[in-house]
Protein backbone atom coordinates (compact mmCIF):
# COMPACT_ATOMS: atom_id res chain seq x y z
CA UNK A 1 0.00 0.00 0.00
CA UNK A 2 1.26 3.63 -1.08
CA UNK A 3 -0.30 6.45 0.39
CA UNK A 4 -0.69 9.58 -1.37
CA UNK A 5 2.71 11.76 -1.06
CA UNK A 6 1.12 14.61 -2.36
CA UNK A 7 0.13 15.14 1.39
CA UNK A 8 4.36 15.31 1.89
CA UNK A 9 3.83 18.66 -0.48
CA UNK A 10 1.22 20.41 1.57
CA UNK A 11 2.39 22.87 4.20
CA UNK A 12 2.13 21.14 7.91
CA UNK A 13 -1.05 22.65 8.36
CA UNK A 14 -3.93 24.21 7.01
CA UNK A 15 -3.34 27.89 6.93
CA UNK A 16 -6.86 28.50 9.54
CA UNK A 17 -5.95 25.77 11.58
CA UNK A 18 -2.46 27.18 12.26
CA UNK A 19 -4.21 30.53 13.29
CA UNK A 20 -6.37 28.76 15.70
CA UNK A 21 -4.10 26.95 16.96
CA UNK A 22 -1.53 29.90 17.86
CA UNK A 23 -4.87 31.52 19.35
CA UNK A 24 -5.29 28.51 21.41
CA UNK A 25 -1.94 29.13 22.80
CA UNK A 26 -2.15 32.25 23.68
CA UNK A 27 -5.22 31.84 25.60
CA UNK A 28 -3.90 28.95 27.53
CA UNK A 29 -1.04 31.67 28.51
CA UNK A 30 -3.49 34.25 29.25
CA UNK A 31 -6.83 32.58 31.05
CA UNK A 32 -9.53 34.80 30.68
CA UNK A 33 -8.59 37.32 27.69
CA UNK A 34 -10.73 38.52 25.20
CA UNK A 35 -9.69 38.28 21.56
CA UNK A 36 -10.65 40.52 19.08
CA UNK A 37 -11.56 37.87 16.19
CA UNK A 38 -11.20 39.21 12.95
CA UNK A 39 -9.22 36.03 11.24
CA UNK A 40 -11.31 33.44 9.67
CA UNK A 41 -14.57 34.74 7.54
CA UNK A 42 -17.02 33.58 10.16
CA UNK A 43 -20.19 35.25 10.70
CA UNK A 44 -21.03 36.27 13.81
CA UNK A 45 -24.86 36.94 12.99
CA UNK A 46 -27.30 34.61 13.85
CA UNK A 47 -29.63 32.92 10.69
CA UNK A 48 -32.33 34.64 9.60
CA UNK A 49 -35.89 34.98 10.96
CA UNK A 50 -37.36 33.64 7.36
CA UNK A 51 -34.87 30.99 7.79
CA UNK A 52 -35.61 29.65 11.47
CA UNK A 53 -38.89 29.52 11.11
CA UNK A 54 -38.42 27.41 7.55
CA UNK A 55 -36.26 24.69 9.75
CA UNK A 56 -38.47 24.18 12.64
CA UNK A 57 -41.27 23.84 10.34
CA UNK A 58 -38.88 21.21 8.17
CA UNK A 59 -38.47 19.41 11.46
CA UNK A 60 -42.25 19.46 12.30
CA UNK A 61 -42.22 17.68 9.08
CA UNK A 62 -39.43 14.81 9.63
CA UNK A 63 -41.67 14.19 13.02
CA UNK A 64 -45.45 12.96 10.61
CA UNK A 65 -45.49 9.70 8.76
CA UNK A 66 -47.29 12.14 6.16
CA UNK A 67 -44.83 14.94 5.29
CA UNK A 68 -41.27 12.75 6.39
CA UNK A 69 -38.64 12.47 4.31
CA UNK A 70 -35.67 10.23 3.90
CA UNK A 71 -32.88 10.01 1.47
CA UNK A 72 -32.66 13.25 -1.05
CA UNK A 73 -32.16 13.57 -4.28
CA UNK A 74 -28.00 13.50 -4.37
CA UNK A 75 -28.24 16.80 -6.83
CA UNK A 76 -30.66 18.69 -4.58
CA UNK A 77 -34.28 19.15 -4.34
CA UNK A 78 -36.35 20.69 -7.23
CA UNK A 79 -37.42 22.97 -5.04
CA UNK A 80 -34.05 24.47 -3.82
CA UNK A 81 -32.93 23.97 -7.23
CA UNK A 82 -35.76 26.07 -8.62
CA UNK A 83 -35.46 28.56 -6.21
CA UNK A 84 -31.69 29.01 -7.31
CA UNK A 85 -32.50 28.83 -10.76
CA UNK A 86 -35.40 31.84 -10.45
CA UNK A 87 -32.17 33.95 -7.82
CA UNK A 88 -29.97 33.76 -11.05
CA UNK A 89 -32.44 35.21 -12.99
CA UNK A 90 -32.36 38.19 -10.96
CA UNK A 91 -29.08 38.74 -12.49
CA UNK A 92 -30.36 37.98 -16.13
CA UNK A 93 -28.97 34.85 -16.31
CA UNK A 94 -31.32 31.68 -17.30
CA UNK A 95 -30.06 28.55 -15.92
CA UNK A 96 -32.14 25.41 -15.77
CA UNK A 97 -32.76 23.89 -12.49
CA UNK A 98 -30.80 20.91 -13.75
CA UNK A 99 -27.81 23.07 -14.06
CA UNK A 100 -27.65 23.32 -10.52
CA UNK A 101 -26.68 21.21 -7.74
CA UNK A 102 -27.13 21.72 -3.95
CA UNK A 103 -24.02 20.80 -1.91
CA UNK A 104 -23.13 21.00 1.14
CA UNK A 105 -20.65 24.67 0.80
CA UNK A 106 -18.34 25.77 -1.51
CA UNK A 107 -15.11 24.98 -0.10
CA UNK A 108 -16.20 20.55 -0.34
CA UNK A 109 -17.08 21.53 -3.86
CA UNK A 110 -13.86 23.31 -5.05
CA UNK A 111 -11.95 20.51 -3.95
CA UNK A 112 -14.11 17.79 -4.82
CA UNK A 113 -15.04 19.07 -8.44
CA UNK A 114 -11.12 18.09 -9.29
CA UNK A 115 -13.09 13.92 -9.77
CA UNK A 116 -14.42 15.28 -13.29
CA UNK A 117 -10.99 16.56 -14.70
CA UNK A 118 -8.22 14.07 -15.66
CA UNK A 119 -4.89 13.51 -14.04
CA UNK A 120 -2.25 15.51 -14.24
CA UNK A 121 -3.54 18.83 -14.58
CA UNK A 122 -2.07 22.32 -14.80
CA UNK A 123 -4.04 24.46 -12.78
CA UNK A 124 -4.14 28.11 -12.63
CA UNK A 125 -4.65 30.16 -9.43
CA UNK A 126 -4.15 33.45 -8.99
CA UNK A 127 -1.93 34.54 -5.42
CA UNK A 128 -3.12 35.65 -3.03
CA UNK A 129 -5.63 32.50 -2.67
CA UNK A 130 -8.27 31.32 -1.00
CA UNK A 131 -5.75 28.79 0.11
CA UNK A 132 -8.18 25.69 -0.27
CA UNK A 133 -7.85 25.93 -4.17
CA UNK A 134 -3.79 24.90 -3.31
CA UNK A 135 -4.11 22.67 -0.77
CA UNK A 136 -6.74 20.32 -3.25
CA UNK A 137 -4.83 20.46 -6.03
CA UNK A 138 -1.99 19.34 -4.50
CA UNK A 139 -3.16 16.59 -3.24
CA UNK A 140 -4.80 15.64 -6.26
CA UNK A 141 -1.45 15.73 -7.85
CA UNK A 142 -1.92 18.65 -10.25
CA UNK A 143 0.58 21.31 -11.29
CA UNK A 144 0.17 24.49 -10.02
CA UNK A 145 0.73 27.67 -11.85
CA UNK A 146 0.64 30.68 -9.83
CA UNK A 147 -0.16 33.92 -11.39
CA UNK A 148 1.03 36.90 -8.93
CA UNK A 149 -1.71 39.35 -8.39
CA UNK A 150 -0.49 42.56 -6.60
CA UNK A 151 -1.14 46.23 -6.81
CA UNK A 152 0.94 46.10 -9.83
CA UNK A 153 -1.95 44.44 -11.84
CA UNK A 154 -4.75 45.90 -9.34
CA UNK A 155 -4.96 42.40 -7.91
CA UNK A 156 -6.19 41.27 -10.95
CA UNK A 157 -4.26 39.76 -13.04
CA UNK A 158 -5.05 38.65 -16.97
CA UNK A 159 -4.67 35.81 -19.51
CA UNK A 160 -1.92 37.24 -21.15
CA UNK A 161 0.38 37.38 -17.75
CA UNK A 162 0.49 33.70 -17.61
CA UNK A 163 3.82 31.86 -18.26
CA UNK A 164 2.49 30.03 -21.04
CA UNK A 165 6.30 29.31 -22.14
CA UNK A 166 6.90 27.47 -18.87
CA UNK A 167 3.90 25.06 -18.36
CA UNK A 168 2.43 25.57 -21.87
CA UNK A 169 -1.65 26.07 -21.27
CA UNK A 170 -3.89 25.95 -18.09
CA UNK A 171 -6.18 23.15 -18.32
CA UNK A 172 -8.29 24.70 -15.21
CA UNK A 173 -8.55 28.38 -14.11
CA UNK A 174 -9.20 29.77 -10.41
CA UNK A 175 -11.18 32.78 -10.24
CA UNK A 176 -12.66 34.02 -7.27
CA UNK A 177 -14.87 37.70 -7.87
CA UNK A 178 -15.38 39.53 -5.68
CA UNK A 179 -11.32 38.03 -4.31
CA UNK A 180 -10.89 36.45 -1.07
CA UNK A 181 -8.75 37.88 0.15
CA UNK A 182 -7.81 40.91 -1.51
CA UNK A 183 -11.66 42.13 -1.74
CA UNK A 184 -10.97 42.87 -5.97
CA UNK A 185 -13.95 42.48 -8.36
CA UNK A 186 -13.51 41.90 -11.96
CA UNK A 187 -15.56 44.19 -14.45
CA UNK A 188 -17.47 42.64 -17.40
CA UNK A 189 -14.71 43.12 -19.94
CA UNK A 190 -12.13 41.92 -17.53
CA UNK A 191 -13.66 38.75 -17.05
CA UNK A 192 -14.71 38.31 -20.50
CA UNK A 193 -11.39 38.09 -21.76
CA UNK A 194 -10.92 34.78 -19.13
CA UNK A 195 -14.11 33.35 -20.72
CA UNK A 196 -12.49 33.95 -24.47
CA UNK A 197 -9.33 32.37 -23.46
CA UNK A 198 -10.57 29.18 -21.79
CA UNK A 199 -13.14 28.75 -24.89
CA UNK A 200 -10.12 29.39 -26.97
CA UNK A 201 -7.47 26.74 -25.43
CA UNK A 202 -9.91 24.60 -24.12
CA UNK A 203 -9.51 25.23 -20.20
CA UNK A 204 -12.14 25.29 -17.65
CA UNK A 205 -12.57 28.14 -15.26
CA UNK A 206 -13.60 27.40 -11.83
CA UNK A 207 -15.25 30.21 -10.99
CA UNK A 208 -15.93 30.91 -6.92
CA UNK A 209 -18.59 33.78 -6.26
CA UNK A 210 -18.97 32.87 -2.49
CA UNK A 211 -19.22 36.50 -1.94
CA UNK A 212 -21.59 37.88 -4.64
CA UNK A 213 -23.62 39.26 -2.35
CA UNK A 214 -21.35 41.70 -1.22
CA UNK A 215 -21.04 43.56 -4.60
CA UNK A 216 -22.24 46.89 -4.38
CA UNK A 217 -21.06 48.82 -7.69
CA UNK A 218 -23.12 48.63 -10.94
CA UNK A 219 -21.81 46.78 -13.55
CA UNK A 220 -19.76 44.14 -11.52
CA UNK A 221 -20.90 40.42 -12.73
CA UNK A 222 -22.64 38.38 -9.59
CA UNK A 223 -22.46 35.49 -11.77
CA UNK A 224 -19.91 34.45 -14.33
CA UNK A 225 -23.04 33.16 -16.77
CA UNK A 226 -24.02 36.93 -17.25
CA UNK A 227 -21.40 37.25 -19.74
CA UNK A 228 -21.29 35.39 -23.06
CA UNK A 229 -19.71 32.25 -23.40
CA UNK A 230 -19.39 31.18 -20.03
CA UNK A 231 -21.34 28.57 -20.41
CA UNK A 232 -19.36 26.69 -22.43
CA UNK A 233 -16.28 27.06 -20.20
CA UNK A 234 -17.01 27.81 -16.64
CA UNK A 235 -18.62 26.00 -13.18
CA UNK A 236 -19.77 28.12 -10.76
CA UNK A 237 -19.63 27.56 -6.89
CA UNK A 238 -21.17 29.33 -4.34
CA UNK A 239 -22.02 29.04 -0.56
CA UNK A 240 -24.57 30.77 1.32
CA UNK A 241 -22.06 30.78 4.52
CA UNK A 242 -20.78 34.61 3.91
CA UNK A 243 -24.49 35.28 2.00
CA UNK A 244 -26.97 33.91 4.33
CA UNK A 245 -24.81 32.65 7.47
CA UNK A 246 -24.60 29.32 6.92
CA UNK A 247 -20.86 28.70 8.13
CA UNK A 248 -22.22 26.17 10.58
CA UNK A 249 -25.66 24.97 8.64
CA UNK A 250 -23.58 24.23 5.57
CA UNK A 251 -25.22 24.84 2.48
CA UNK A 252 -24.12 25.88 -1.39
CA UNK A 253 -24.63 24.99 -4.76
CA UNK A 254 -22.58 25.00 -8.13
CA UNK A 255 -23.88 25.17 -11.62
CA UNK A 256 -22.13 22.93 -14.16
CA UNK A 257 -24.20 24.19 -17.36
CA UNK A 258 -25.67 21.28 -19.67
CA UNK A 259 -23.50 23.37 -22.62
CA UNK A 260 -19.90 22.39 -21.32
CA UNK A 261 -18.56 19.24 -22.87
CA UNK A 262 -14.66 18.69 -23.03
CA UNK A 263 -13.10 15.42 -24.99
CA UNK A 264 -16.87 14.35 -25.70
CA UNK A 265 -17.91 14.22 -22.84
CA UNK A 266 -20.62 16.08 -20.65
CA UNK A 267 -19.65 18.00 -17.55
CA UNK A 268 -22.87 17.99 -16.15
CA UNK A 269 -24.01 14.27 -16.43
CA UNK A 270 -20.34 13.59 -15.03
CA UNK A 271 -21.07 15.31 -11.98
CA UNK A 272 -24.54 14.13 -11.81
CA UNK A 273 -22.29 10.22 -11.78
CA UNK A 274 -20.22 11.89 -9.31
CA UNK A 275 -22.93 13.21 -6.71
CA UNK A 276 -25.11 9.67 -6.63
CA UNK A 277 -21.85 7.70 -6.45
CA UNK A 278 -20.21 9.91 -3.35
CA UNK A 279 -22.84 11.68 -1.83
CA UNK A 280 -26.14 11.10 -0.64
CA UNK A 281 -27.19 14.89 -0.94
CA UNK A 282 -28.23 17.52 1.82
CA UNK A 283 -30.24 17.21 4.38
CA UNK A 284 -34.34 18.07 3.96
CA UNK A 285 -34.17 20.23 6.71
CA UNK A 286 -30.82 22.41 5.65
CA UNK A 287 -32.79 22.56 2.05
CA UNK A 288 -35.91 23.86 3.50
CA UNK A 289 -33.96 26.30 5.43
CA UNK A 290 -31.60 27.53 2.43
CA UNK A 291 -35.10 28.04 0.08
CA UNK A 292 -35.98 30.30 2.83
CA UNK A 293 -32.75 32.68 1.72
CA UNK A 294 -34.31 33.08 -2.12
CA UNK A 295 -37.60 33.80 -0.78
CA UNK A 296 -38.57 38.20 -0.40
CA UNK A 297 -38.81 37.92 3.36
CA UNK A 298 -35.52 36.01 3.34
CA UNK A 299 -33.79 38.33 1.07
CA UNK A 300 -34.63 41.32 3.02
CA UNK A 301 -33.05 39.72 6.01
CA UNK A 302 -29.38 38.85 4.54
CA UNK A 303 -29.39 41.54 3.54
CA UNK A 304 -30.11 43.72 6.23
CA UNK A 305 -27.08 41.36 8.07
CA UNK A 306 -25.00 42.41 4.80
CA UNK A 307 -25.64 45.62 5.84
CA UNK A 308 -24.02 45.25 9.04
CA UNK A 309 -20.78 44.15 7.60
CA UNK A 310 -20.28 46.47 5.56
CA UNK A 311 -20.91 49.32 8.83
CA UNK A 312 -18.06 46.67 10.34
CA UNK A 313 -15.82 47.16 7.21
CA UNK A 314 -16.46 51.68 7.10
CA UNK A 315 -16.04 51.11 10.60
CA UNK A 316 -11.92 49.37 9.67
CA UNK A 317 -11.59 51.47 7.31
CA UNK A 318 -12.16 54.68 9.07
CA UNK A 319 -9.59 52.96 11.78
CA UNK A 320 -6.65 52.51 8.82
CA UNK A 321 -7.61 56.17 7.20
CA UNK A 322 -6.95 57.60 10.38
CA UNK A 323 -3.11 55.94 10.62
CA UNK A 324 -2.37 56.57 6.76
CA UNK A 325 -2.20 52.54 6.73
CA UNK A 326 -3.16 51.69 2.82
CA UNK A 327 -5.25 48.84 2.44
CA UNK A 328 -7.75 47.42 -0.44
CA UNK A 329 -10.92 45.94 -0.51
CA UNK A 330 -14.20 46.14 1.92
CA UNK A 331 -16.28 47.85 -0.47
CA UNK A 332 -17.81 44.71 -2.47
CA UNK A 333 -16.04 41.97 -0.51
CA UNK A 334 -16.01 41.07 3.62
CA UNK A 335 -12.54 41.71 3.67
CA UNK A 336 -9.82 44.20 4.06
CA UNK A 337 -6.05 44.05 2.75
CA UNK A 338 -3.76 46.06 4.50
CA UNK A 339 -0.30 46.72 3.84
CA UNK A 340 1.80 45.74 6.79
CA UNK A 341 3.57 48.88 8.87
CA UNK A 342 7.19 49.22 8.48
CA UNK A 343 8.02 46.27 6.19
CA UNK A 344 7.05 44.00 8.82
CA UNK A 345 6.31 40.55 7.68
CA UNK A 346 2.65 39.34 7.72
CA UNK A 347 3.33 36.38 10.60
CA UNK A 348 4.95 39.23 12.64
CA UNK A 349 2.35 41.55 12.42
CA UNK A 350 -0.08 38.78 13.20
CA UNK A 351 1.47 38.59 16.85
CA UNK A 352 2.20 42.06 17.25
CA UNK A 353 -1.72 42.43 17.29
CA UNK A 354 -2.55 38.79 18.84
CA UNK A 355 -0.01 39.75 21.92
CA UNK A 356 -0.16 43.52 21.86
CA UNK A 357 -4.04 44.12 21.52
CA UNK A 358 -5.65 40.70 21.40
CA UNK A 359 -6.70 40.97 17.79
CA UNK A 360 -6.59 38.35 15.67
CA UNK A 361 -6.35 38.95 11.57
CA UNK A 362 -5.18 36.61 8.86
CA UNK A 363 -1.13 37.30 7.85
CA UNK A 364 -1.48 38.09 3.91
CA UNK A 365 1.56 34.70 3.14
CA UNK A 366 -0.70 32.05 4.52
CA UNK A 367 -2.84 33.09 0.81
CA UNK A 368 0.20 32.66 -0.84
CA UNK A 369 3.76 34.16 -1.36
CA UNK A 370 2.74 37.29 -3.11
CA UNK A 371 1.00 37.65 0.32
CA UNK A 372 3.59 38.74 1.95
CA UNK A 373 3.45 42.11 3.62
CA UNK A 374 0.08 41.88 3.46
CA UNK A 375 -2.32 40.94 6.04
CA UNK A 376 -6.16 40.58 6.13
CA UNK A 377 -9.00 41.61 8.29
CA UNK A 378 -12.36 40.02 8.24
CA UNK A 379 -15.72 42.02 8.56
CA UNK A 380 -17.53 39.39 9.96
CA UNK A 381 -17.50 39.91 13.49
CA UNK A 382 -19.90 41.55 15.51
CA UNK A 383 -19.98 45.24 15.43
CA UNK A 384 -19.02 45.89 19.25
CA UNK A 385 -15.58 43.59 18.44
CA UNK A 386 -15.14 45.55 15.66
CA UNK A 387 -15.36 48.70 16.74
CA UNK A 388 -13.27 48.22 20.12
CA UNK A 389 -10.82 46.19 17.27
CA UNK A 390 -10.52 49.33 15.29
CA UNK A 391 -10.31 51.46 18.41
CA UNK A 392 -7.10 49.60 19.45
CA UNK A 393 -5.54 49.33 16.04
CA UNK A 394 -5.93 53.30 15.88
CA UNK A 395 -3.65 53.56 19.14
CA UNK A 396 -1.27 51.13 18.18
CA UNK A 397 -0.60 52.31 14.67
CA UNK A 398 -1.04 56.28 15.21
C1 LIG B 1 -11.87 32.63 4.85
O1 LIG B 1 -11.72 33.18 5.94
O2 LIG B 1 -11.08 32.78 3.90
C2 LIG B 1 -13.06 31.76 4.68
O3 LIG B 1 -13.97 31.98 5.68
C3 LIG B 1 -12.69 30.35 4.75
C4 LIG B 1 -13.78 29.50 4.21
O4 LIG B 1 -14.74 29.99 3.63
O5 LIG B 1 -13.63 28.30 4.34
Amino acid sequence: MTPNTNYRNLKDSYLFAGIAKKTRAYLDANPGAHLYRMGIGDVSLPLCGAVIEELHRAVDDQAQKSTFHGYMPEVGADFLREAIAAYYKTHGVTLSPDEVFVSSGASDELGDILDIFGRDKTVMIMEPAYPAYVDANIIAGNTVIRLAAGEENGFLPMPHEIPTEKYGAADIIYICSPNNPTGAVFSAAALKQWIDYANETDAVIIFDAAYEAFIEEDGIPHSIYELDGADTCAIEICSLSKTAGFTGTRCGYTVIPNALERGGMNFNRMWVRNRTTKTNGVSYIIQRGAAAVFTERGQKEIREAIAVYKQNAKVLMEALDAVNITYFGGKNAPYLWMKCPDNMGSWEFFDKLLNQIQVVGTPGEGFGACGEGYFRFSTFGSPEDTAEAAKRLKMLLG
